[in-house]
């Protein structure tokens, strides 16, 4: 194993490691309670089901970035308070997931059946989300309460839970599966959605976190950093719609199905925004149905449209402009550009 590698896998570890103790403080809320067994039980296994087991990158940003903006004057308690924040971010994204898998219908979520589709949970896991969201709370009270900037990471999460729910509903309404319309879709739409429903809790929230964490107060740090993050974050989404369709299902792990399942996609933004109205015509009678053909002649469209190469024009584009906004960063204000750099450089070109 690389020596990198080898980094990150400790890192990763040393993240897991914290989690246990933060189910432990939770339940001694509850204990404090005397809330009955069998409730007392139904939580600890909604904390250990929901939280962890994802992909942790959001939680581990929050570290990497404290390590990047303190450099060699980083402590050991400094990645302690970095790792509560990381999973703060990790329950604030359980919450999202738990209660978007009953809104999208969905099956599966990381490799297991959906908290609502277990056996005796069902509506319950709205509440149990719920739950998850006070977790946040509760923690980030338990551990920086006595902090100068207890209050503005409080409203930081106030503020972004607000814009990923404004996203959501833009989402909901605008790609329902029951409902093909195309004419609700637009460049514009797709470019709201994936601003606020990820971005903003994906990308602003962890950097965010941390310079609130090294005591930066000056507004225009936080402007400079969402300047960049924002579009970073828009990027990263608009890869995710192109892998959807143009990655290797072995590479990603799973097999697209945007497609069938009429996903306000940024590939047919771009299709509808170029196509004739004989196209569009193939499009609206095949986007969003379930079956193979239909969408075979959704993706022999995008060929003729030549869509893969308006994607490697936007790619390279949009890593220009980043790589030169970054460039120009005042960093007096107290943003680093290696923050921004090695968030950078984490996703540029991905494959899966
Ligand atoms: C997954 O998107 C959904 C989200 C990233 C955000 C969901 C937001 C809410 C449910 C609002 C409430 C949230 C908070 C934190 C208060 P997707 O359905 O496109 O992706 P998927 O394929 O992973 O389900
Ligand atoms: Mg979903």
């Amino acid at each position: 194993m690389t020596t990198v590698k080898l980094h990150k896998e400790e890192s990763r570890k040393a993240f897991l490691d914290i989690y246990p103790s933060l189910v432990e403080e939770i339940l001694s809320e509850l204990r404090k309670y005397n809330m009955p067994a069998d409730a007392y039980e139904w939580t600890r296994e909604s904390l250990l089901y929901n939280v962890p087991g994802g992909k942790l990158n959001r939680g581990l940003s929050v570290v990497d970035t404290i390590r990047s903006l303190k450099g060699d004057a980083v402590t050991d308690d400094d990645i302690f308070k970095a790792s509560i924040l990381g999973w703060l971010l990790e329950f604030f994204q359980a919450v999202s997931l738990v209660s978007d898998d009953i809104m999208d219908g969905s099956i599966t979520r990381r490799g297991q059946p959906c908290w609502y589709r277990k056996e005796n949970v069902g509506m319950v896991a709205i509440n149990d989300s719920f739950i998850l969201q006070s977790c946040v709370y509760i923690l980030l009270k338990k551990y920086f309460k006595a902090t100068d900037y207890y209050v503005d990471m409080i409203e930081l999460f106030h503020e972004v839970a607000f814009q990923t729910e404004l996203g959501q509903l833009c989402d909901l309404i605008t790609a329902p599966e029951d409902n093909v319309d195309l004419d609700k879709f637009s460049v514009e739409k797709h470019r709201f959605i994936v601003i606020y429903k990820t971005a903003y809790y994906s990308f602003y929230l962890p950097v965010a976190l941390a310079l609130h964490m090294t005591g930066v107060k000056n507004e225009a740090a936080y402007t400079e950093a969402r300047n960049i993050l924002i579009p970073l974050g828009e990027y990263f989404q608009i890869q995710d719609d192109y892998l959807d369709c143009y990655g290797d299902p072995d590479v990603i792990g799973k097999i697209g199905t945007d497609i069938q399942v009429n996903k306000c996609s940024w590939l047919i933004n771009q299709a509808l925004a170029k196509a004739n109205p004989e196209q569009r015509k193939v499009l609206d009678d095949n986007y969003g149905k379930k079956d193979a053909g239909a969408e075979a002649k959704v993706k022999a469209l995008y060929a003729e449209l030549k869509i893969e190469d308006t994607y490697k024009a936007y790619e390279e584009k949009s890593f220009q402009e980043l790589t030169s906004q970054i460039s120009k960063i005042d960093e007096s204000t107290g943003v680093k550009k290696a923050v921004l750099t090695e968030f950078m450089d984490k996703i540029y070109r991905r494959t899966k």
